[in-house]
């Protein structure tokens, strides 16, 4: 008697589920993208979301039977903020994926969300190299500062760069960026005679770049957060930085598409190393720039919005090959060891680490038909995080 009721509550339960707008929602699969669309960092939550925007208009939203649902939520880079964010995705909206992430600690305060209730985490912009370390759920489309910086740490000594004060944002990317730099020219026999940091929020250079005047070495190494280059290349220039016989090198943060054409004819031949330029000779990314800006009111696209657009192609992806079925787990499985061609080049899921492997390259800034570019003139394949142990 007993069991018979309880078959008929089962059953009454599934027709309901089968009816009912949740059986619906059971069929969407959703991505919830945290960003800062306001404050310092909105440009970069700004190119993130355009690139997300980009792959699923040009992939459409019906994956493995899945219809794709994105949720953007602004998190105006405030850690605390995004890990509340974070938690109604997971708990109230559901969310399959969580995705985005503009600054380090945002990505870092939403790893123990991601663990326990087992949900991707896809880090597409934030870029210390521990990131990934935090929670066996991340996986990175953007970069890491130490993949980069030890191959301009290469260059320099090589092109007369023998003296380097470094100055870096005082935060976790910053200070990966400098490690790297230094530990990588000291071993090629270069020499860092200064070591400064600046805050994150609203900093002053001038005092800093007082300083390395007075040091006068060969060359400036700079880390600045994506949207931070343009005021560093003017405090530069009007210092005669440039005119004092002080080369200005930079990871590609500094000459950021997104600010380069506001920087400058002091911007004009300053070397850096990044994953990504706009000007990247493919016919991939020529394509994905001419429907970028198409899209986004002429908006050139940085390495935010390739991150962006690779971050969610590696959603799609494992979507697929999950056939619509998989969880977190299941996910995270079916991304790692994934490869194809970015617009920034062949990129791959590192199975080991979750962390992104990719060519790095050295670039020049240049005035191309009246506009300023990161031009390529040489490449380091492959490049693998060296902040990650050999495992
Ligand atoms: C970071 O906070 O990890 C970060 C932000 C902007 C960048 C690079 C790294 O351009």
């Amino acid at each position: 008697m007993k069991k018979r009721v309880f078959l008929s509550a089962t059953a009454l339960a599934v027709t309901a589920l089968a009816t009912s707008p949740v059986f619906a929602q059971d069929n969407t699969f959703k991505i919830g993208l945290i960003l800062p669309m306001t404050g310092q960092q909105a440009s970069t939550g700004r190119q993130v979301e355009a690139g997300v925007r980009l792959y699923m208009a040009q992939n459409g939203d019906m994956v493995a039977g899945k219809k794709v649902e994105l949720i953007v939520k602004d998190d105006t880079s405030q850690p605390d903020v995004t890990k509340r964010l974070a938690q109604e995705l997971v708990v109230n909206d559901k969310v399959n994926v969580l995705a985005g992430f503009g600054i380090t600690p945002s990505a870092l305060a939403t790893a123990p969300i991601a663990t326990q209730s087992r949900t991707p985490e896809i880090v597409m912009a934030a870029a210390t190299s521990s990131i990934t370390e935090a929670s066996p759920y991340i996986v990175r489309s953007s970069f890491t500062l130490p993949q980069v910086s030890v191959v301009l740490a290469d260059w320099a000594p090589k092109h007369g760069i023998k003296t380097v004060d470094t100055l870096v944002s005082d935060y976790g990317p910053g200070i990966d960026a400098e490690k790297y730099f230094r530990e990588r020219l000291i071993a090629n026999g270069g020499k860092v005679t200064e070591s400064l940091r600046v805050p994150l929020r609203s900093p002053d250079f001038a005092p800093f770049l007082q300083k390395v005047r007075d040091d006068h070495p060969d060359a400036l190494f700079v880390f600045v957060p994506s949207g931070a280059g343009a005021a560093l290349m003017k405090q530069f220039v009007s210092r005669g930085m440039d005119k004092a016989g002080i080369k200005l090198i930079a990871t590609g943060d500094v000459t950021d598409d997104d600010q380069l054409n506001d920087m400058g004819d002091g911007a004009l031949g300053v070397v850096t190393s990044h994953h990504y330029s706009a000007a990247h000779p493919s016919e991939t990314n020529k394509q994905f720039v001419a429907a970028f800006e198409k899209a986004n009111k002429g908006m050139r696209p940085n390495f935010m919005a390739v991150g962006g657009y690779d971050g969610t192609h590696l959603i799609y992806d494992a979507l697929k090959k999950t056939q619509g079925q998989g969880g977190g787990e299941a996910l995270v499985a079916a991304m790692k060891g994934e490869s194809f061609e970015s617009p920034r080049g062949p990129i791959r899921i590192d199975p080991q680490t979750r962390d992104i492997v990719q060519n790095v390259y050295l670039r020049k800034v240049e005035r191309v038909n009246g506009q300023f570019y990161n031009v390529e003139f040489d490449v380091v394949k492959d490049v693998k995080d060296p902040g990650k142990a050999p495992k």
